[in-house]
């Protein structure tokens, strides 16, 4: 453990690596963010493939691209920042158009967490009062990422003393080829997914679960990122490019593949398995070159990709969807794996 630097208000930022194997990773207690990965090629080179700053005061600016962050209470987005829950109606402040993003304007990733270090890692705690946000009940959220030998492994577990909506996740942006190797759209991707949630102009969910296939959207098989990434379909014309929820196949609670990444060239290979029921596949659209990030590269469009393991956005107000309500006396658990390898 060593401290990173302190934020406004003086408190300290502790920063800690992890290592094991070839992979180094470091995570910081402020917004729990994962701050870097370092893993090697099929030739044993070493390179950066989560993007992130150099320094703690440019993970405090605000707004940031939540890199490396983790979003909650609410991460992703909830209709007009609105749900109604036991016959009440909450408002969260609203901060993307009209809509809610991860948590509204001052989210998880925006508080120091306590730390303790645990076996192979560390664990963050934070606890959310009630009305924080808007949202009800005093949330106490706990994540714990720990490493085993190239797996990068992220515990999730929150309980609350009052009736609550929450979805939590981790925002960080991958790149492969490295964090200052251009874009991501030379990768190779598998997505274990048949399914989409279809959005509206906001981003919205539509309600439906739509079949990827015969869509850009359909990862069933390895694509290039890049190839279909310009079609003319109208779900990628609202987005910008990738930023969709997938409905991972299987069994929500179950610890079980959702993606697969591979730089052809190095060989580095990403495999994604979670417990959640979704995974918000989104492919960097809205950076646009504000924010320099390590090595003084300027984040510009597409080069990172996120897998946002998570419950479906709007959730709260989609009563069909997966719940993402929790009550008092029941703890919320979810895991979410990120293993480094090579192919040959
Ligand atoms: C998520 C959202 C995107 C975008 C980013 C943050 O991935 O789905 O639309 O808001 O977070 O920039």
């Amino acid at each position: 453990m060593a401290i990173w630097g302190h934020t406004a208000d003086g408190t300290a930022v502790p920063i800690y690596t992890l290592t094991s194997g070839q992979v180094e990773v470091r995570v910081m207690a402020y917004g729990a963010h994962l701050v870097s990965v370092r893993a090697p090629d099929r030739n044993g080179k070493m390179a950066d493939v989560a993007l992130g700053f150099d320094k703690l005061d440019d993970y405090l600016k605000v707004p940031n691209p939540y890199l490396g962050a983790i979003v909650g209470r609410y991460g992703n987005r909830i209709a007009r920042g609105q749900f109604t829950l036991d016959g009440k109606t909450y408002q969260i402040p609203v901060n993307n158009g009209p809509n809610a993003l991860h948590g509204g304007p001052k989210g998880f990733d925006r508080y120091v967490w306590q730390s303790q270090e645990v076996p192979g890692g560390v664990e963050f705690t934070h606890v959310s009062p009630d009305g924080d946000m808007g949202f009800p009940g005093t949330l106490t959220a706990h994540v714990k990422y720990t490493l085993t030998g190239n797996t990068l492994r992220i515990d999730y577990s929150a309980t609350t003393d009052r009736d609550t909506v929450l979805n939590l996740t981790n925002h960080a942006y991958f790149n492969l080829n490295g964090d200052d190797q251009g874009t991501i759209l030379n990768l190779k991707m598998q997505l274990d997914a048949d399914k989409f949630t279809p959005v509206d102009a906001g981003l919205i969910p539509t309600g439906e679960l739509a079949p990827v296939a015969g869509t850009p959207l359909d990862f069933r098989k390895p694509e290039i990122i890049g190839a279909r990434i310009d079609d003319n379909n109208e779900q990628m014309k609202l987005a910008g490019g990738y930023d969709f929820n997938f409905v991972v196949n299987g069994t929500p609670g179950t610890l079980r593949p959702a993606a697969t990444v591979v730089d052809p060239e190095n060989g580095r290979k990403l495999t994604v398995e979670t417990t959640q029921p979704g995974v918000q596949f989104y492919t960097g659209n809205f950076l646009d070159g504000t924010f320099t990030g390590r090595h003084g590269v300027q984040y510009t469009k597409h080069m990172g990709f996120c897998l946002e393991t998570q419950h479906f956005p709007d959730s709260p107000n989609r009563p069909d969807f997966p719940s993402t309500e929790l009550k008092p006396g029941h703890t919320f658990h979810s895991t979410t794996t990120f293993t480094f390898s090579v192919v040959k």
